[in-house]
């Protein structure tokens, strides 16, 4: 006989052997478990006794390797008869109770994971919380005062398009006047909190937001932003500055550089880009600049009393390059393997 021959033998009889004994584990019967021990590990003519002939019949050669794999299997059986004894006998003592063998290993429990945006944002909070920035939250489904009016977009300006919007009532998008949409940038939260409070201000939102684009590496149709508002006497453009390299540098790292680039938007006058030198690159993380007095007039502050500055940078973006990630969709389609490394 073979070598390979006897240890495929050798493997069939552990697998019947397993099935035999499961099956007599499942009917709890002592008879069964008898009948299956015999046939199996009977002294006289049980099946292991009749493999052990084969191993006579094997080359000179090969019986050390053949009566290794023999003894294996004779444990392996005693084994599967054992366990199958455990738990018929435990079984009985307890009627038709599940054993439990308090002595096996437990399951250990899969924990769970915090998604590192999550962690970003808790991050971030908490660097804005230590410069004295509270943070406060805003619905994610607004109307257009909130999302443009009272931010100084008038209803013809592009920004409102229903192309680049999420709105509740397509049909009623072009006429403005209460209309509901899934905001499309955090800085909603500016207006809610002025409305509600007197100045001074000093606010941090971060949540998210969402815009009909097209999904690619850098893109996603709902992504998050952190929105920073300061409202108070003689604030001036450095206090934005100030305030922007110490949250750059505390996340980032290091001497972070900042660069501010002339731009507009609505809600801001001036208006600057906002770049951080990082590594030797200049990345663009999103828009600041000083709240335009119309902003303040709508929500019945006197421009001439109080000055203030806003910013808004893209979370997953901040995520993104401290932890090296180049696909925005790793952080949102990808499987939890992925997103276990942070
Ligand atoms: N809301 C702007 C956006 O979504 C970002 C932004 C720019 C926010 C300037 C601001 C700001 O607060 O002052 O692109």
């Amino acid at each position: 006989m073979s070598l390979n021959d006897f240890i495929k033998q050798l493997d069939d009889l552990v697998e019947s052997a397993s099935k035999r004994f499961e099956d007599a584990i499942n009917q709890t019967d002592h008879q069964v478990l008898e009948e299956t021990r015999v046939e199996f590990l009977g002294a006289k003519s049980g099946k292991l006794k009749e493999a052990q002939k084969g191993l006579g019949k094997v080359a000179k050669e090969d019986k050390p390797i053949a009566g290794k794999r023999f003894n294996e299997v004779k444990t392996r059986l005693e084994e599967l008869f054992q366990a199958a004894t455990d738990v018929i006998t435990g079984g009985s003592k307890k009627g038709n109770a599940e054993a439990i063998d308090v002595t096996l290993p437990g399951l250990r429990p899969r924990l769970g994971h915090i998604h590192p945006i999550t962690q970003t944002i808790d991050e971030l909070k908490d660097i804005m919380g230590r410069l004295g920035f509270t943070a406060v939250e805003g619905p994610e489904i607004e109307d257009d005062w909130h999302n443009f009016e009272a931010l100084n977009i008038p209803l013809e300006h592009p920004a409102r398009d229903p192309l680049d919007n999420f709105y509740l009532n397509l049909a009623a998008a072009s006429h403005g006047g209460g209309n509901q949409l899934l905001r499309s940038q955090t800085s909603t939260v500016q207006i809610r909190v002025m409305e509600n409070n007197e100045p001074p201000i000093r606010i941090v939102s971060l949540g998210r937001v969402y815009r009909p684009d097209e999904i690619d590496a850098t893109h996603y149709a709902m992504f998050h932003q952190i929105e920073g508002l300061l409202v108070d006497t003689n604030v001036t453009m450095a206090d934005l500055k100030y305030v922007l390299r110490l949250f750059a540098s505390s996340y980032l790292g290091g001497d972070v550089e900042i660069r501010f680039r002339p731009s507009f938007f609505p809600f801001t006058e001036p208006s600057v880009e906002v770049d951080m030198r990082w590594q030797d690159t200049w990345l663009e993380f999103g828009g600041a600049g000083m709240v335009d007095p119309n902003v303040l007039k709508a929500v019945g502050y006197d421009p001439e009393k109080v000055t203030g500055f806003a910013f808004g940078l893209g979370v997953e973006r901040l995520c993104m390059r401290r932890h090296g990630i180049n696909d925005i969709r790793y952080l949102y389609d990808s499987n939890t393997k992925f997103l276990a490394q942070f």
